[in-house]
């Protein structure tokens, strides 16, 4: 979409009566929870509490192998997932379920994935954690067109006036092959779409999946594995009468008009509670320890996890892989984007008990996420080291920017600008350390690309309870100021960072940093 195109859509949004008036937006927390959003309501009954039992996505299996790469291949395509009983639920999925197929990768080993769009719209893939050269790491307008046809650009009219956002776009028809150097810890990512604009609605329709990195020094530890290692992908989602999914697109077709309609420019909260795209599963689990992967890959929705009754939630891990030792949470704050991976001894339970996840910062059913049914106690050889990891510290900064992340009366911005794909907000030397002052207005998740950041400070006091370790989602709250510094070690070109609020990164808060 044009500047042009955004600001008057916006403008539009906001004089429908979800204002920015005097600086107090009315969507900041409209469920009464702690996300930026408003309540999207599902259009008939929600599905019955822990009554489908979870599952964990699949597995893929590579094409080919070498002594050095692992290929593989994903179709992307409308599928059918079982949300309601009786009601085939149309998705948008990798390989056509939701979360798509899970790769495993390990460290040293290149992973080669090629992606097959037979969807309707165009799409871009982006491993989120990966350390991923510019061509591969989906930058927005690297569009993968349909394979049942697009317009193209060059039919498009005024080709001698084509903007730089179109120039310097890459797309291609039908596939693309992703290539992942995978020299990077061992981490919990994902894959997820990257659309020009339509982002927020194709993660809503199902485009989202794990990657997961092993290496050997994770593999030494005597931490649970095998299918004691449980990923996680908690989502909200709403539902139509005949149970498809609903979202406040203006185009629902996707083809042509970005955004949402006004009250959901602050971003979309479902009312139903998915886990691996179930809605509020249960899991049989025996009395000994587990690793869970907690990913929140909700559009705009911010968690408080809990274990009711009451338990520990030891994190081992964060975004970018094992922090240096471990941390004990009663309960975790997950912005969207956001992973962390928890140890869980479910041997302190009696066999027999329902042991709830909870969501503190939602409301009614969204209170609820999951329930684990806790079985017989089992030997057990695992456990959680006290130290897990070196985590080296940084150099001193080579330069130190600013970046306020604000909603205006024309849209989300950066620095006061909206989005604008030929635009740098920062040109980095390869290699140096810099610290960015991230400022905020209300709820934003910021998230770069390429890099993963250790968190320095929040405000006048140190990092926050949940920022330990590599991350590269950051979740900052209202009127928040926080330092974070990172090594911008990669390949040289273009690269994004942006809110994570899916709507606010479609709706314009969003920019470019060239690595130099
Ligand atoms: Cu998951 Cu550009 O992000
Ligand atoms: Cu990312
Ligand atoms: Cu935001």
């Amino acid at each position: 979409m044009s500047g042009m195109t955004r600001r008057v859509l916006l403008r539009t949004a906001l004089s429908a009566g979800v204002g920015l008036a005097a600086g107090a937006p009315l969507w900041l927390g409209g469920t009464g929870s702690s996300s930026t959003g408003v309540l999207l309501r599902s259009q008939r009954p929600l599905p019955t509490l822990y009554e489908v039992p979870l599952t964990v996505p699949p597995v893929l299996a590579p094409v080919g192998r070498t002594p050095s790469t692992d290929y593989y291949e994903i179709l992307q395509r409308p599928g059918a997932a079982a949300i309601f009983p009786r009601v085939r639920t149309t998705i948008w999925g990798y390989n056509g379920v939701f979360p798509g197929p899970t790769i495993r990768a390990r460290r040293g080993r290149r992973v080669v994935v090629r992606h097959r769009n037979h969807l309707p719209v165009p799409t871009v893939v982006h491993l989120h954690g990966g350390h991923t050269p510019p061509a591969s790491d989906g930058y927005p307008t690297d569009l993968v067109l349909p394979a049942s046809g697009w317009p193209t650009m060059t039919s498009m009219p005024g080709m001698a006036g084509m903007s730089e956002r179109d120039r310097l776009a890459a797309p291609t028809r039908a596939e693309r092959v992703y290539t992942f150097p995978t020299q990077q810890r061992a981490a919990t990512l994902w894959y997820h779409d990257h659309r020009m604009d339509f982002t927020g609605a194709s993660v809503w329709r199902g485009l989202a999946g794990f990657h997961l990195i092993g290496d050997d020094e994770e593999e030494e530890l005597p931490l649970p594995t095998g299918d004691r290692d449980i990923p996680l992908m908690i989502s909200d989602r709403a539902f139509d009468r005949s149970g498809q999914l609903l979202y406040p697109n203006l185009d629902p077709t996707m083809r042509t008009t970005p955004g949402v309609s006004a009250p959901y420019v602050g971003g979309v909260l479902g009312d139903t509670i998915l886990v691996n795209g179930r809605p509020w599963p249960y899991a049989e689990v025996a009395g000994i320890r587990y690793r869970l992967r907690l990913l929140n890959a909700s559009n705009a929705r911010r968690y408080r996890l809990r274990l009711a009754p009451s338990g520990e939630l030891v994190q081992i891990g964060s975004d970018g892989g094992l922090l240096a030792s471990p941390v004990t949470h009663d309960a975790i704050e997950i912005a969207p984007a956001e992973r962390f991976d928890v140890v869980v001894d479910f041997s302190h339970y009696t066999p027999g008990t329902h042991v709830d996840l909870v969501n503190d910062f939602g409301d009614g059913p969204t209170t609820k996420v999951m329930q684990f049914r806790v079985g017989e106690k089992v030997t057990d050889t695992s456990r959680v080291p006290d130290t897990l990891a070196s985590i080296a510290p940084l150099d001193a900064p080579a330069a130190t920017r600013t970046m306020f992340f604000q909603g205006t009366g024309t849209g989300w911005t950066i620095n006061g600008q909206p989005y604008d794909p030929s635009q740098y907000a920062a040109v980095v030397r390869r290699g140096s350390t810099e610290i960015w002052r991230l400022i905020t207005d209300m709820h934003h998740p910021v998230h770069l690309h390429l890099v993963h950041f250790q968190v320095l400070s929040r405000g006048l006091r140190g990092p926050g309870p949940y920022d330990a370790g590599w991350k590269d989602v950051i979740d900052l709250r209202p009127a928040e100021e926080a330092s974070i510094t990172m090594s911008f070690d990669g390949d040289p070109g273009r690269y994004v960072f942006h809110c994570h609020n899916l709507e606010h990164e479609d709706m314009g808060m969003m920019g470019n940093f060239r690595v130099v």
